[in-house]
């Protein structure tokens, strides 16, 4: 069984994308909706909520949890998967969404470290505030691929309001300012953009509808359950791929009503959400 974390709803658009491309796995997902939004949390927090969603992800079974959260995945994946996990679930992995998009952006694959000479191009960033503020994203690109510029805008009522089940209007106005934001910062042609925050995917028509007609928007789930899917097919003796039916359990530190609505408003899915211990 594959684990999926998320702060809240956002990451149903990974879990979408994943059962997807691999449809006979089983899946649990766990939304920390009592504890989101992530976006301007402190590093403590990140990491202890980190650490406490993946264990009860594996308590339910699962040998392998992706943390959709970009938030954390930027922030406290690393020290939760060197300290905690090698400490505490050696025969277990934790993987995050940040190497997929890194080699996705930068053509680079993660082990090459040295910078290549990838084409010259510029590539836009929505993304919380913690997550534009620790740069690791940027770090991540400039080693591989010196000649993406990488243009960071951060967003950060718009993972709230998309919890908080707010009107169309009101995230539509939220986008437009984002958009005209980085249009300030960045005068360059864009050619692409990536919605680095699970949440964003949910309103990415409303993206698309602010930025220039022929600006590439790249998906963020698919990107990941591609490279999970090869992940997978490669590590056999995790028996993920021959082992389930499909299946899916959906769990929620907050009101499993609220996931319930958020998830049929914005994916257009009956999800049914058990409350988490
Ligand atoms: N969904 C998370 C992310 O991908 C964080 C959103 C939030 O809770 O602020 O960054």
């Amino acid at each position: 069984m594959i684990g999926v974390y998320d702060s809240g709803s956002g990451g149903l658009t990974v879990l979408r994308a994943l059962r997807h491309a691999l449809p006979q796995v089983d899946f649990v997902y766990f939304g920390d909706h009592a504890f989101a939004p992530y976006g301007e949390k402190d590093l403590g927090n990140l990491y202890d909520r980190g650490c406490h969603s993946v264990d009860f992800l594996f308590r339910q079974g699962c040998s392998l949890v992706v943390v959709a959260c970009n938030t954390s995945a930027a922030t406290v994946l690393r020290p939760i998967q060197q300290n905690w996990l090698a400490e505490r679930h050696p025969d277990k992995r934790v993987l995050g969404v940040f190497v997929p998009l890194i080699e996705q952006i930068t053509g680079v694959a993660w082990s090459q470290k040295k910078p290549r000479p990838a084409p010259r191009k510029t590539v836009a960033v929505f993304a919380t505030a913690r997550t534009v503020s620790c740069n690791a994203l940027g770090e991540e690109v400039f080693r591989r691929a010196r000649g993406v510029h990488l243009v960071p805008q951060s967003c950060p009522a718009l993972a709230a309001a998309i919890e908080d089940d707010a009107c169309p209007d009101v995230l539509d106005s939220l986008v437009a300012t984002y958009v005209r934001r980085l249009q300030q910062q960045c005068r360059d042609n864009l050619d692409e953009v990536v919605l680095g925050c699970t949440h964003y995917p949910l309103v990415s028509e409303m993206f698309r509808r602010h930025l220039a007609a022929n600006t590439v928007v790249l998906s963020q789930p698919d990107i990941v359950a591609h490279s999970l899917e090869n992940y997978i097919r490669r590590n056999t003796t995790l028996g993920l791929v021959s082992e389930g039916k499909g299946e899916l359990t959906c769990f929620t530190s907050g009101d499993p009503r609220r996931a319930h609505r958020a998830a049929r408003r914005f994916l257009g899915q009956e999800l049914s959400f058990e409350q988490a211990a």
